[in-house]
C-alpha cells in the first residue's frame, strides 16, 4: 500500500520549485531515437510516466545514460528493435509517440495501443490519419497499431480538432519525411513548442509551432544536441491553485509567467492576489475567495488538466461556480470523492455546478486519476481534519516529490506504506 496521510486545515506558505514538465518531456524523449547521434536532455522531471518511457527507449536497443536525477544522455544508434510493446509502455498514452517517431527515422514502427488515464474516450484517428497523409499505411491488430511507408512524403493535414497528440506525432514523422508537410488547426500546447524547438535544435526544420498552422519542411536527417525542457505548466497550476483553495501565499518558481496566464486570470477574478516576476508568480489568498464560471479549452484557453484543481477551489468559494469540461468526456469523476468531504456539487453531463461550502472535512479517498488525484490533495490540505489518500501511483505518474514539496510548504502531509506508518502519522498530529 502507498498513501498519502494528510492533517488539513493550514494555509500552505512559502516557496516552491517546479520541476520540467512531463507532457514535454514525454515527446522529446521519444524524438531523442530520430538521430544516431547523441542527445544531451537536462530538466526532465522524475516521474513514472518519464522513467517508463527512459525504459521503452532502452527496451528497443538505445543506450540511455542518467547523468544526475533530471539530465540524460541517449545514443539510439544502437536501435535493433521497432516494436514498442510491455505492460508498462501499455500504461502511458504518450507510448504512441514512438509512433511517429520511429516512422520518421526508419519508416516503420508498431506500438502497443495506449492506455493512460481513464478521463473519456481517447481515440487516435487523427495521429492516423496523419501518418495516412504522409504516404503511410497504419494497420491495427492484436492490440498493436503498426505503420510503415516505402516513402514518407509531406502532406496537408487539417485537424478536426486541435489534438496535442496527433500535432506532435504528425510533426515527428514530418521532420522526416521528403517535402513540405502542414497541419492546419493545430494544438498551440507550450509543449508543442517544445518538441518544435528540440526538433530544430536537431536541424529540422518546422516554423509555426505555437500558432494554428505547423509548416514542417523535412530534412534528411538530425543531429545531436543538448536541450533543456520548459518548466511545468500543471505543476505549477496545481501549487498556485494549492496556495488559494488553502488560503495560503505560495510563490512558484522556475516557471514562464506567460504559460500561467490563464490559470492566473481565474485566481485574480476570484479574489486571490497573483504577482508575477520573469520567472515566479505568487499566489496570496487572504480571505473567503468567490465564485467563477470555467470552460476548458484548449491553449491558451483554461488548461483541461488544471479543471479538477479549480474546481476544488472553488468548491470552497461564496455563492455558485460553473465549470464545464470541453476536451475530455468522463473527467468529473473525482465529485463523487469530494462530496464526501463535504462539498456541494451537482454533475449534468459535463458539467459542474458548484455551491461553495465553508469547508471540507477529511475523508479516506481514492485518487481516480492523475490531475483529479493532486486536486483531492488540495482539498485534503485544506480540509478540516485527517484524510487518507489512496492509489496515488496515478498522481505520482506526473509529480515528482509532491509529498516533499508540499511539506516544504508547511503542509503536513507523509507518505505512508503500512498500517503502523498510518498510526504513527496519527499520533504525530495527535
Ligand atoms: C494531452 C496531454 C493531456 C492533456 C491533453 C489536452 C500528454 C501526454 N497528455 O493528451 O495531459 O489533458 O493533451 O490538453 O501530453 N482526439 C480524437 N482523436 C485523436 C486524438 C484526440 O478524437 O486522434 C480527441 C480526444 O479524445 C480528446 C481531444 O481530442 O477529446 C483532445 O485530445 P488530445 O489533445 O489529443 O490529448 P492528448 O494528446 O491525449
Amino acid at each position: 500500500m502507498e498513501l498519502y496521510a494528510i492533517n488539513g486545515g493550514n494555509p500552505l506558505v512559502g516557496e516552491v520549485e517546479i520541476g520540467g514538465a512531463k507532457n514535454a518531456a514525454l515527446p522529446i524523449l521519444a524524438a531523442a531515437v530520430m538521430t544516431d547521434e547523441t542527445v544531451l536532455i537536462e530538466n526532465i522531471p522524475d516521474v513514472r510516466d518519464t522513467n517508463i518511457m527512459l525504459a521503452a527507449i532502452e527496451s528497443i536497443g538505445a543506450h540511455v545514460e542518467r547523468l544526475d536525477r533530471h539530465t540524460v544522455r541517449i545514443n539510439a544508434g544502437g536501435i535493433n528493435d521497432l516494436v514498442v510493446d510491455g505492460d508498462a509502455v501499455k500504461k502511458i498514452r504518450a507510448s504512441y509517440y514512438f509512433l511517429g517517431a520511429l516512422l520518421g527515422k526508419y519508416k516503420k514502427s508498431t506500438v502497443v495501443l495506449p492506455g493512460g488515464c481513464d478521463i473519456g474516450c481517447r481515440a487516435i484517428d487523427l495521429h492516423i490519419k496523419g501518418f495516412k497523409a504522409l504516404g503511410a499505411e497504419v494497420k491495427i491488430a492484436h492490440g498493436m497499431v503498426s505503420t510503415q511507408a516505402q516513402n514518407l512524403t509531406g502532406g496537408h493535414n487539417y485537424l478536426d480538432i486541435a489534438s496535442v497528440g496527433a500535432t506532435i506525432n504528425i510533426m515527428m514523422a514530418a521532420a522526416l519525411a521528403e517535402g513540405r508537410t502542414t497541419i492546419e488547426n493545430a494544438a498551440k500546447e507550450p509543449h508543442v513548442v517544445d518538441l518544435a524547438n528540440f526538433l530544430n535544435s536537431m536541424g529540422a526544420n518546422i516554423k509555426g509551432a505555437g500558432t494554428d498552422v505547423i509548416r514542417v519542411r523535412g530534412v534528411e536527417k538530425l543531429h545531436k544536441t543538448e536541450y533543456t525542457i520548459i518548466p511545468d505548466q500543471i505543476e505549477a497550476g496545481t501549487f498556485m491553485f494549492a496556495a488559494a483553495a488553502t488560503r495560503g501565499d505560495v510563490t512558484v518558481k522556475n516557471v514562464i509567467p506567460k504559460h500561467l496566464e490563464s490559470i492566473s486570470a481565474k485566481l485574480l477574478e476570484i479574489g486571490c492576489e497573483v504577482k508575477e516576476s520573469d520567472d515566479a508568480v505568487r499566489v496570496v489568498a487572504t480571505k473567503r475567495l468567490g465564485h467563477t464560471h470555467v470552460k476548458t479549452l484548449p491553449y491558451p484557453g483554461f488548461p483541461t488538466d488544471m479543471q479538477p484543481q479549480i474546481a476544488v477551489t472553488l468548491g470552497l468559494s461564496q455563492g455558485t461556480s460553473i465549470v464545464t469540461e470541453s476536451i475530455f468526456e468522463n473527467r468529473l469523476r473525482y465529485v463523487d470523492e469530494l462530496i464526501r468531504m463535504g462539498a456541494n456539487i451537482k454533475v449534468e453531463g459535463n458539467t459542474a455546478v458548484i455551491e461553495g461550502v465553508e469547508k471540507y472535512t477529511g475523508a479516506s479517498i481514492n485518487a481516480p486519476d492523475l490531475r483529479a488525484g493532486a486536486a483531492l490533495v488540495i482539498a485534503a490540505l485544506s480540509a478540516e481534519g485527517m484524510s487518507v489518500i489512496d492509489d496515488i501511483r496515478y498522481i505520482e505518474r506526473g509529480y515528482e516529490d509532491f509529498h516533499l514539496k508540499l511539506q516544504g510548504l508547511g503542509a503536513q502531509i507523509d507518505k505512508v506504506e503500512t498500517e503502523r506508518e498510518l498510526q504513527k502519522f496519527r499520533l504525530k498530529i495527535g
